[in-house]
């Protein structure tokens, strides 16, 4: 997180609040959140495409609350000018209980249930992303019933293939998501929606996947989206209002990668779509997109205790030291389901003792039960010392499990030197209060 940084005596400190302190009064493991930080990286969002797309038709940036939906965060991002996207109800429940405006929440889903279409109808949501051409008509039949309005977008599948790993790249072919480009699926699926007075068509929509570094793959998405955009103009008359190029901006985990600014990833989709606008004889759209990880990532980190430390032969010979802490693949599923890259760093102290090869592992009945695979800890690591893991604020609350039955950490905001629970700790009692028996 942005405001972390090491005490005269080598603790931790975060959001002004030493991690010593963190830890004595509260259950590890803990997520804390840099509030100051992630705001920050929300209006850094805004402020950047309002500017880039100033001489356009404007820009608006969704936060992708999968990456961390909560009441406080939903309301943080919508204080800093962003709308919210939510592809759940539950989703959905948090932005509407934060106070956003149903006019600012985008619906998402491949397959959205009834109840949460209906509820997004009533709470007048700005926007559903339709996602397959059986959804068109379904959505259109309740709109008519419910005499609701239904501004929908259309999420095509551009074929571009990005993305940090196969789950979680989304714009290839051979995938559950959008309606394909190249067999003319898209195509009618927007025919379908022109088709159903009861559906306002607001533009096209294309997600390619999530922690992308390289900003070539969101050009070559736009300029798909634009071509399609004047082609249905051109033999319709429709011009559709706007394009969302969705999110998947990358961050840095461990400190290696050079992730693309706010102010970098804006005008370059600006000059996109005021190179290919002009090529194409069409006015600019206003466009939309919709981070969540570069939001929410960098701003939080997981606090967790050690306890067993243990060294262990590897295969060629060499010894790797097994650090186990109180969570694991329960508080972030990450690594175990991506092989993702994380740090960690010893918390509650400074170490001088020379470093040596670690493996970060949880409390978990499995091997698997990783949450940083390779990473150099001082070699006095010791039980009772604080890890701190960074850049956990996206993606692992939102899917921590209570696997083995241990309870989901809580969610410490902090900021100024205080700290609040924004997400309080699970107790053993919510655990038992499921189990009727
Ligand atoms: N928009 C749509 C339609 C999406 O499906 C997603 C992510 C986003 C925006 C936000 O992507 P972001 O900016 O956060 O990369 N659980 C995985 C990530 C899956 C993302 C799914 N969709 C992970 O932990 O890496």
């Amino acid at each position: 997180a942005g405001s972390v940084r090491r005490t005269a005596d080598g603790s931790l400190e975060v959001g002004g609040i030493d991690v010593r302190d963190i830890a004595a009064e509260h259950r590890t493991p803990v997520y804390v959140l840099d509030e100051a930080d992630l705001r920050g990286r929300a209006r850094a969002f805004v402020t950047a495409f309002t500017e880039a797309f100033a001489d356009l038709a404007g820009a608006d940036v969704y936060y992708a609350s999968k990456a961390f939906a909560s009441v406080a965060v939903d309301r943080w991002v919508a204080e800093e000018g962003m709308h919210v996207d939510v592809s759940t109800g539950g989703e959905l429940a948090v932005a509407l209980r934060a106070g956003v405006p149903g006019d600012r929440v985008a619906l998402h889903g491949n397959n959205k249930s009834d109840a949460e279409l209906e509820r997004a109808l009533r709470a007048g949501v700005g926007r559903i992303v339709v996602d397959s051409l059986g959804e068109i008509e379904h959505l259109a039949d309740l709109a008519g019933r419910l005499d609701l309005p239904a501004p929908v977008m259309v999420r095509v599948t551009t074929g571009v293939h990005a993305g940090g790993h196969d789950f979680i790249a989304t714009a290839h072919e051979d995938q559950k998501f959008g309606l394909s480009l190249t067999s003319g699926a898209a195509r009618a699926a927007v025919d379908a929606v022109l088709a159903r007075p009861e559906l306002t068509l607001l533009g096209l929509h294309s997600h390619i996947g999530s922690q992308i570094l390289d900003l070539s793959g969101f050009e070559v998405a736009a300029g798909a989206l634009l071509r399609l955009r004047a082609e249905v103009a051109a033999e319709t008359g429709t011009l559709m209002p706007e394009v969302d190029l969705g999110g998947g901006y990358g961050i840095s985990y461990t400190g290696g990668d050079l992730p693309p600014t706010p102010a970098q990833i804006a005008p370059a989709l600006a000059d996109v779509v005021r190179r290919l606008s002009a090529e194409l004889a069409t006015p600019p759209p206003r466009v939309s997109v919709e981070p969540g990880r570069a939001v929410v990532g960098p701003a939080g980190l997981t606090l967790y205790r050690v306890g067993t430390v243990k060294p262990v032969t590897t295969e060629d010979g060499t010894e790797r030291r097994y650090v186990s802490v109180d969570g694991g693949m329960s508080d972030n599923i990450r690594t175990a389901l991506y092989d993702a890259a994380y740090t960690a760093a010893v918390a509650n102290r400074r170490s001088e003792a020379p470093a040596v090869v670690s493996r970060v592992v949880g409390k978990h009945c499995e091997s698997g039960d990783i949450v940083v695979r390779d990473v150099l800890l001082p070699g006095d690591v010791t039980s009772g010392d604080l890890l701190a893991v960074p850049a956990t604020g996206a993606y692992g609350r939102s899917m921590a499990s209570n696997y083995n039955l241990l309870p989901r950490p809580g969610v410490l905001a902090v900021r100024d030197g205080q700290a609040r629970y924004v997400v309080r700790p699970e107790t053993e009692d919510d655990l038992l209060a499921l189990d009727v028996g």
